[in-house]
């Protein structure tokens, strides 16, 4: 497979380090943003100690100045994004009727505006240069829907919306733009949530577990080869069973 330049944003977190290490290890040269220097460094000692070399850059991927910089820092430390994983995520769990303005747009623009603010930057080159990849991780919540997740599920149902548009946009330039929706995979977002509602979801999974992130990374890697330059606008479920959409 020939070597890329990949751009996971969120690498840092549990299912984006998976991807990372995943991209690194099938030759890709990676990079990641971060907001947290010291968190940042520790994890890639970590990395490094486990064998991966990825580049870390400082960008806040919910800024649309923060995002640009971020992919122009990118660029010039490893070359143009022929890749874009958009991965950074949180939570802000509450039933509706309890949510805050706040909590509403914190996860709008963190994991919805993010997909523009991150995938504006990089589209052009994309196009100039015919070939490039451009993968969201939504979530199985966007699909089913989840009880004190409106906030989550509309941005992550919102992502989708914008892998079908930009499939349509772009396939005349070798561009693919798919999403990959995980169940519940064993990170911290989803040790997070209370233990006896947890039980109740990991029951309703038809494995019997949680889901991990190389799972999920599994997923990722299986759009970027040039076999899969026919598959665009797909949302690939990765949940063990739970929500089977078609
Ligand atoms: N369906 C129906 N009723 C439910 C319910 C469900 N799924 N979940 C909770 N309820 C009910 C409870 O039984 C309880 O009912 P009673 O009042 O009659 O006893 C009531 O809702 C509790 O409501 P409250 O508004 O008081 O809720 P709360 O403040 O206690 O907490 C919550 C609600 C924050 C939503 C909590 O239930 C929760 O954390 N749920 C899990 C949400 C979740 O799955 N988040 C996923 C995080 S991981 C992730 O997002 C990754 C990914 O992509 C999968």
């Amino acid at each position: 497979m020939a070597a890329r330049v990949a751009l996971v944003t969120g690498g840092t977190g549990g299912i984006g380090t998976a991807i990372c290490k995943r991209l690194a290890g099938l030759g890709h040269k990676v990079a990641t943003n971060y907001r947290n220097q010291e968190k940042a460094d520790a994890w890639q000692r970590q990395m490094q100690a486990d064998g991966y070399q990825v580049a870390l850059v400082q960008g806040d991927v919910g800024s649309p100045e923060s995002a640009e910089a971020l992919v122009r820092g990118v660029e010039a430390q490893l070359g143009p994004v022929d890749i874009l994983v958009n991965n950074a995520g949180i939570t802000r769990d509450t039933t509706f009727h309890k949510m805050t303005p706040q909590q509403w747009t914190e996860v709008i623009n963190t994991n919805l505006n993010s997909v523009y603010n991150m995938t504006r930057p990089v589209i052009e080159g994309m196009r100039a240069r015919k070939w490039g990849r451009v993968i969201q991780i939504a979530s199985i919540n966007g699909q089913k829907g989840q009880y004190g997740q409106a906030n989550y599920a509309a941005a992550k149902a919102g992502m989708h919306g914008f892998t079908i548009s930009l499939a349509q946009e772009n396939a005349k330039f070798g561009i693919t733009v798919n999403t990959v929706s995980p169940g519940y995979i064993g990170t911290d977002m989803v040790m997070a949530v209370p233990e006896e509602v947890r039980a109740k979801i990991v029951a309703q999974i038809p494995t019997g577990r949680l889901g991990t992130p190389e799972e999920i990374a599994y997923a990722v890697a299986f759009f970027i080869p040039e076999e899969a330059a026919w598959i665009t606008g797909a949302n690939l479920s990765a949940n063990g069973g739970q929500y089977m959409g078609w």
